[in-house]
């Protein structure tokens, strides 16, 4: 199952078309996150989903010590450069322990299965410092649609996995994966099946 997308990702680093990677600009992605107070010189960051790099190649022009988490290996090996440590999701459990003061995840989350997701969001969680912050942007929709792998569910190669969830859904696997949150950007939307974009602000709270 994750071979499938993780071949579909593969494939899309490496069509002539990316746009499916959204190649999302630093300063804007940090505004929209909300995490400027935590860009500062050697403060560790991971970046989940890096796309095209743009943001990974801005934490470290501005002196963050940069770690990716990505499904894809040629992703990785594009952001390799600017990174101190690369994580494939096969890797996951690889991640230290209280480590980073930052961690990000932008347009990502909608397309892992819920299965993978706790998975990868209880070891992100328990590689945040005390005063770290996970800041994870999440669209929402009105009720769980596919949210976990189907074999009947028609993912080809070539169609953008996506899996749908509420707001108390997702809310509800933060805390079940460590987490504490606070939701900072709430804006609604209704357009199909999208309701709104969140930002979480998500704490380790698995050491209290
Ligand atoms: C739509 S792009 C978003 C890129 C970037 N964050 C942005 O906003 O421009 C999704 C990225 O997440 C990666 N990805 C997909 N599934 C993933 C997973 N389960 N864990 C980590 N990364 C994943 C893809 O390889 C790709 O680099």
């Amino acid at each position: 199952m994750i071979s499938i997308i993780k071949q579909f990702w593969e494939n899309n680093h490496t069509a002539k078309n990316k746009s499916i990677l959204s190649g999302c600009k630093y300063n804007e992605t940090i505004d929209f996150l909300k995490v400027q107070s935590f860009i500062k010189k050697g403060n560790k960051v991971l970046e989940i989903g890096v796309g095209l790099g743009y943001v990974t190649q801005g934490f470290y022009n501005d002196g963050l010590l940069v770690s990716a988490l990505d499904i894809s290996e040629i992703a990785l090996s594009n952001v390799k450069k600017y990174c101190e440590k690369l994580f494939l999701i096969k890797d996951i459990e690889s991640i230290p322990k209280d480590y980073f003061d930052l961690i990000i995840c932008h347009n990502v989350i909608q397309h892992v299965p819920t299965d993978l997701l706790k998975k990868e969001l209880f070891y992100c969680i328990r590689s945040l410092k005390d005063n770290g912050i996970f800041a994870m942007e999440f669209i929402s929709t009105f009720e769980n649609i596919n949210d976990t792998w189907n074999e009947n569910y028609k993912h080809s190669k070539n169609s953008l996995p996506n899996f749908y969830r509420s707001i108390d859904y997702m809310g509800g696997i933060i805390k079940e994966c460590g987490g504490n949150y606070e939701m900072v950007v709430n804006n609604k939307c209704n357009i199909g099946k999208t309701k709104g974009c969140h930002i979480f602000h998500i704490k380790n709270n698995l050491n209290c």
